[in-house]
């Protein structure tokens, strides 16, 4: 078997491809001498990178020299550990300056911390691929948030919930993978976009991961080691009623022995981790225990936990997905999209100060389209963070191209008006952001190559969440496939509209679901309306759509602040791309297009299918201008998505088609 390491997408957006001519001839004979301050593993890391980086683009091998040599001038390349009293870019942020004499460039990376150090290295390696390295150059610069955090939704016997890349790279048969090396060239990977924390087992945790912090803790020590080399800190996801599983008979959170026995537990922890990032929990949730089994709330359970972390730093991470997973779904009072906020808003200013929630960015379940959760901005004295999804569970599985960046920025970018105008959603989560990773252990990590993007485009957005997307997507582009304007044109345009796209081919107008149950790929109109979970479209024969107004439906719009509240809760204002998620809707209202709703279903249904015609034949024109096997695996992945998008199409316009009696205007082929 050949080595995974030697296959090409293995590398993902750090190949290190020797330079194209001209950045080649550039910098000939540069760089040939490199210096770091200080030691430990981190700054090993650092020397290795710049040595495989350099060496890999100019095709030398830099010398290392130890400190104090390189006379009074130092290396050509020198990481420095400045503590200046004038810092203002904190721990993780750097300074690169690059200084020309003579022809020789110098370049001096400083921050005031190993990571800092780190992302600055990795930023010079970046600019030099681009070629951007040139002298005078300054670059200042400093994550927006302070968390940057990857969940993996990993179990220990080695499967992966919601993963669409193989298995775990972490655990298989409950004991860690014997290649952990593949691990530290993830966390490298991870520590290159700036991401520096990792909670490395699944939300749903069992009783195999509950020992994750007992009789396994050997486990995550180890895993802790191989991160904290790349300045990734360790989270563990725990079993809110762990106690249970250890002899008490209760987790009754104001219970005196719950919270002695989580005191200790915690401190065991932290003798063998003392950098662990601390605990993220998911309680009361999809039928996971929680606090609300004895009668306490959200803050209670969540206060008892970070109170036991505190006195170690700890942060305690609670999400927010809390709803009622057994509704009937012939009660049309309960609305799960209002659960979250209506259970958490009156808890505000009630959670200790080590206490963050994790709320995921739409009121629902991580849908091709959802509003923003009216929780951001709702709650002014409570830490925030906002939770994404990489993994493409309702966007294609990683066998569709849906590049989530543009999403993202919708999100992110999202007017919440907590404060007045100008309060994005970037801004109300100032603790950081988190996302669930699409990572598996696929020789290529992601299952479909060009989904790394998306892994790379949200931890870019986790550093600095007003990056474009266009930039970002530039520069995933040239670090993965080398300067070339060809796949640079045509592949940016792939990505940025494959989100738009694959909302065409599937549910229309932010309705959501219609999926297969369970593993939710593929189409299923009725999958899920007459089950508990509560996302129902409730079509007829007549119309299709909840009403979550104030005036009329569920009071959902009551949520936002007043400007959103007002724009939801109109017809007329509501945004097009959300009207069904806040209004039920006649097949013969007319679109702001001048087109009925019915019309636009089908219309966007048959566009859809074909703008993926239009993808692959975007990819085809890239034959011989990309990796051969990149290339094949991609066409590959390209026609099921093709083959998959008609199936959507079909399924939806026929469904639509027969429940409403009313054809289509162009007479396409709808089966009747
Ligand atoms: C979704 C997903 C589950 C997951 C849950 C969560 O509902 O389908 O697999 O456990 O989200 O976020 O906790």
């Amino acid at each position: 078997m050949r080595d995974i390491r030697s296959l090409r997408d293995y590398a993902c957006w750090l190949h290190y491809d020797p330079l194209k001519k001209e950045s080649w001839d550039k910098y000939q004979g540069q760089f040939e001498t490199i210096q770091v301050d200080g030691d430990g593993p981190l700054v090993e890391a650092i020397e290795e990178e710049l040595q495989r980086g350099i060496g890999g683009l100019l095709g030398t091998t830099p010398r290392l020299l130890p400190q104090g040599e390189g006379g009074p001038q130092g290396a050509a390349v020198q990481v420095i550990r400045a503590l200046d009293a004038e810092w203002t870019l904190g721990e993780e942020g750097y300074q690169l300056e690059v200084q020309e004499e003579e022809g020789s460039l110098r370049v001096v990376i400083t921050s005031p911390g190993e990571r800092g150090c780190l992302y600055g290295t990795f930023a010079f390696l970046r600019l030099l691929q681009v070629g951007e390295i040139g002298g005078g150059l300054q670059v200042t610069d400093s994550p927006k948030n302070d968390l940057r955090m990857i969940n993996h939704w990993d179990n220990l016997d080695g499967s992966v919930e919601r993963g669409y890349a193989g298995r775990s790279i972490f655990f298989e048969d409950n004991q860690l993978v014997s290649d952990l090396d593949r691990i530290r060239d993830y966390a490298r990977l991870l520590a290159s976009v700036g991401i520096n924390s990792v909670a490395v087992n699944n939300v749903n945790v069992h009783a195999a991961e509950t020992q994750l912090i007992a009789s396994r803790i050997d486990m995550a020590e180890t895993l802790a080691n191989i991160f904290r080399a790349y300045g990734i800190r360790l989270f563990l996801s725990v079993n809110y009623a762990s106690t249970l599983e250890f002899g008490l008979d209760t987790a009754d959170p104001l219970d005196e022995r719950v919270r002695t026995w989580w005191k200790n537990q915690v401190k065991l922890v932290y003798q063998r981790i003392p950098d662990l990032g601390g605990f993220l929990v998911k309680a009361d949730s999809e039928n996971r225990p929680g606090p609300f089994t004895y009668g306490r709330t959200q803050a209670d359970g969540a206060n008892m936990l970070g109170e036991a972390l505190e006195s170690f730093g700890g942060v305690l991470i609670w999400r927010c997905f809390v709803y009622n997973c057994h509704q009937d779904w012939r009660d049309t009072k309960t609305d799960r999209a209002r659960a979250a906020y209506d259970y958490f808003k009156p808890l505000d200013g009630q959670f200790r100060h080590n206490v963050i929630l994790q709320i995921k960015n739409g009121p629902m379940d991580f849908q091709v389209r959802e509003p923003v959760s009216p929780l951001f901005g709702a709650m002014e004295d409570t830490n925030q963070i906002l939770e994404l999804q990489i993994t493409q569970e309702y966007t294609g599985q990683q066998r569709h191209l849906c590049y989530l960046v543009p999403q993202w920025k919708e999100i992110l970018d999202f007017d919440t008006y907590a404060q007045g105008p100008g309060s994005t959603v970037a801004t109300v989560v100032s603790s950081g952001m988190a996302a669930v990773v699409n990572v598996g252990n696929d020789p290529n990590w992601t299952g479909h190559t060009l989904a790394q993007a998306n892994l790379y485009g949200y931890a870019r957005l986790a550093w600095d969440p007003s990056l474009s997307a266009e930039q970002i997507t530039r520069e995933w582009i040239t670090l993965t496939f080398g300067p070339c304007t060809e796949v640079l044109a045509t592949l940016s345009e792939m990505l940025l509209t494959s989100w738009e796209i694959y909302e065409n081919y599937t549910t229309p107008l932010g309705i959501g679901w219609m999926c297969n149950p369970n593993h939710h790929y593929g189409p299923n109109v009725d999958g899920y309306e007459y089950s508990k979970w509560g996302t129902y479209h409730k079509a007829n024969n007549q119309a299709i759509g909840v009403d979550r107004t104030v005036g009329n439906g569920t009071g959902f719009t009551g949520q936002y602040h007043p400007e959103n509240a007002a724009l939801y809760e109109s017809m007329e204002t509501c945004p097009e791309e959300l009207l069904l998620f806040f209004h039920r809707v006649p097949y013969t209202y007319q679109l702001k297009t001048g087109k009925t709703l019915l019309q636009h279903i089908y219309d966007s249904h048959f566009l859809g299918v074909e703008q993926v015609e239009g993808l692959l034949a975007s990819w085809r024109s890239l034959e011989g201008r990309v990796n051969e096997a990149t290339f094949g695996h991609v066409l590959a992945r390209l026609e099921e998505q093709l083959d998959h998008a008609k199936e959507w199409r079909d399924v939806i316009n026929t469904y639509f088609y027969r429940i409403s009696g009313i054809g289509d205007i162009h007479n396409r082929t709808i089966y009747a």
